[in-house]
């Protein structure tokens, strides 16, 4: 296979809509190889160049890219663990800033006889040996980012700003919490870390289609206080809570009352796209003006009847963009038929 320059990965569901994304900036492009599901080997683009385009305008679906400087054939054995250190590790290591913390991220496709834990452990081990740039697992200012498959290995070096994300493959992992609701949770921290939005302590938030009451229960573990809004009725364990109001009520019903004002409102309805836009601006009136909100628009899985997820994205950015400005616009790893918006006041 031809050497690739970079690795795109995305939810499989949504790849062709990254690459479209690709293609609009880097028209000469060109998958050279589908690693798994979701990843793909793409060559005729500049790595630094995209980086640069999309750390400008960020891509709604591309979750991750990493660049390709060197590729080596695999064995699948153990074996391959101290040949990639060696070659990997001794290769690159001197494209690495001295003064800038690293670290190494290895994702495994294949079924193979070690963990990326392994690769990742052997291959910093033989960089600090070439090298006195710190190593920094938690946040890495660049990224020696290694993706095996069963036939290769993949290695590139970039910063950490370049990569769309600090995880590796954009894998944003968090753990689970006793007291856990929902797995909806995952998706609310992960649009909180990535959109950089700190809840200020005492904030007052609405989520509105907040049964079963996971990003509640995220929402009161971060000080808000929360008026939750569903028909449906929420965990048990949200209702000894003060702190919480639950709204027995559709969002429609609850703008007749009419609502308070918030510092934030947070929108997980299970609707369609441009519906559950119309109601989020019909909410505008009630969000302060500092304040922030936060929607998920759900799409269906392919291009089908229900017409292009390209035209409803496009078509909900309409029915905001008078009362909002869309902040950011994201394909999160924990969102699964959905892409979040981050918006702003107009
Ligand atoms: C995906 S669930 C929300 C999960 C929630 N974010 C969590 O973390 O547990 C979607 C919710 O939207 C609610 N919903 C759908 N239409 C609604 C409407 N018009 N008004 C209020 N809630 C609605 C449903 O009752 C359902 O509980």
């Amino acid at each position: 296979m031809q050497i690739p320059s970079l690795i795109l990965t995305a939810n499989p569901h949504f790849i062709d809509l990254a690459w479209a994304e690709l293609a609009r900036v880097q028209p000469a492009a060109q998958r050279v190889a589908v690693l798994a599901e979701g990843v793909w080997a793409v060559t005729a683009v500049n790595f630094f160049t995209l980086a640069e385009q999309w750390r400008q305008q960020p891509p709604i679906f591309a979750h991750h890219i990493c660049p390709v400087h060197l590729a080596l054939p695999v064995t699948g054995l153990v074996a391959d663990v101290s040949l990639l250190a060696e070659a990997v590790g001794a290769d690159l290591a001197a494209w690495l800033d001295a003064e800038m913390p690293f670290s190494v991220q290895t994702r495994i496709l294949a079924d193979l006889p070690y963990k990326p834990f392994d690769v990742n452990t052997a291959v910093a081990h033989t960089i600090q040996q070439h090298t006195p740039a710190p190593l920094d697992v938690r946040q890495p200012a660049q990224i020696l980012s290694l993706v095996v498959t069963a036939e290769a290995a993949y290695a590139g070096i970039s910063l950490a700003a370049h990569n769309l994300s600090d995880w590796a493959g954009g894998m944003h992992r968090f753990a689970r919490q006793s007291g856990q609701i929902s797995r909806a949770e995952f998706k609310l921290l992960e649009a909180l870390a990535v959109f950089h939005l700190e809840l200020p302590a005492g904030g007052v938030a609405l989520d509105l289609g907040a049964a079963p009451g996971g990003w509640t229960r995220i929402l009161r573990q971060k000080g808000q206080f929360v008026t939750a809004v569903d028909p449906a009725a929420l965990h048990p364990s949200l209702y000894q809570d003060k702190n919480m109001r639950h709204l027995r009520l559709s969002a429609e019903a609850y703008l007749q009352q009419p609502p308070d004002r918030f510092d934030l409102i947070v929108n997980d309805m299970r609707l369609d796209a441009r519906y559950s836009a119309e109601l989020m601006a019909a909410y505008a009136p009630y969000l302060h003006r500092h304040g922030r909100a936060l929607m998920t628009l759900k799409l269906p899985e392919g291009d089908g009847l229900v017409g292009g997820r390209q035209t409803i994205i496009e078509q909900a950015r309409e029915i905001l963009n008078p009362v909002y400005t869309i902040a950011g616009a994201r394909q999160l790893f924990h969102n699964r038929s959905e892409i979040t918006l981050y918006l702003t006041p107009e």
